[in-house]
């Protein structure tokens, strides 16, 4: 029997087609157009992706794969960041590509000494296209700025960014586990092509992807090692935007971090 479904979850399903652009009932019942056999695209391929850049037509995931093990694959292909980012815009089996407006891949220095992982585009990075440019992105620049960071820097003072996940989840939900094993290899070859000193892991989910652990409020501060590097798990700008009073706790870290990048 079908599950019924809450309305908080028929909510947020209609608010995420207003914000896709559905704003409009053209039809009395519903019709699947990826399906219309002129609108199948081939089989997807490097190809037949536009990178990077907005969603455009859906590709057809070839079934039968593990989507793992392909992420894998591509990952281990692309040499460079330019060819990591076209592999991820060709990769079919993450289906949050289909309902984001654009892939969001990285900012600032990729030669930067830090690289900060969140965990993944809101609404603002998906219009953007850049990680990190809403009011908890904001709230980032500002720390950085407090200890003569930013992503604009020279590279001595800047930082490079990006997400475990490049699409935005709908409504903002959490990540599914399934994602972010999809999503991980390229985030690994990601830190090892760009291969910082040290990492910043931006919240629970990061520290969950690259850590193999969570519980950030114990965590943070706390320096571990990740992809063979140095990584300081931090309070996430977006939560210090609900918890003011943590910012004494990601001040502390940010002055670690600081200390570190002189020592
Ligand atoms: N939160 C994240 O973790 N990443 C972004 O890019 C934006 C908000």
């Amino acid at each position: 029997m079908l599950e019924p479904i809450s309305p908080a979850a028929l909510r947020a399903a209609l608010e995420w087609q207003l914000e896709m652009g559905c704003d409009e009932a053209i039809g009395e019942a519903p019709l699947n157009r990826y399906a219309l056999p002129d609108r199948m695209p081939p089989a997807a391929s490097a190809a037949n992706v536009t990178a990077p850049g907005p969603a455009s037509a859906p590709m057809v995931a070839p079934a039968a794969t593990d989507p793992v093990a392909e992420a894998e694959r591509m990952a281990a292909e692309a040499g460079d960041l330019a060819a990591l980012q076209a592999a991820l815009a060709a990769y079919p089996w993450c289906d949050l590509r289909l309902g984001a407006r654009n892939l969001v891949f990285s900012d600032g220095d990729p030669a930067a000494r830090v690289m900060i992982v969140g965990e993944a585009p809101g609404r603002e990075e998906d219009r953007a296209g850049r990680p990190f440019v809403g009011q908890a992105g904001q709230l980032l620049d500002r720390m950085l700025a407090a200890i003569g960071m930013s992503r604009d820097s020279e590279a001595r003072d800047a930082v490079y960014i990006t997400n475990v996940l490049p699409w935005r989840p709908p409504s903002n939900r959490d990540p599914e586990p399934e994602e972010t094993a999809m999503m991980l290899p390229f985030v690994r070859r990601h830190i090892a092509l760009a291969d910082p000193e040290i990492l910043v892991l931006m919240g629970n989910h990061a520290c969950g992807a690259l850590l193999g652990r969570k519980g950030i409020t114990r965590m943070r501060g706390h320096w571990a090692e990740a992809e063979g590097r140095p990584a300081l798990p931090m309070l996430h700008p977006a939560y210090l935007l609900r918890q003011p009073a943590a910012k004494r706790d990601a001040w502390a870290d940010l002055l670690s971090l600081a200390a570190r990048l002189r020592a």
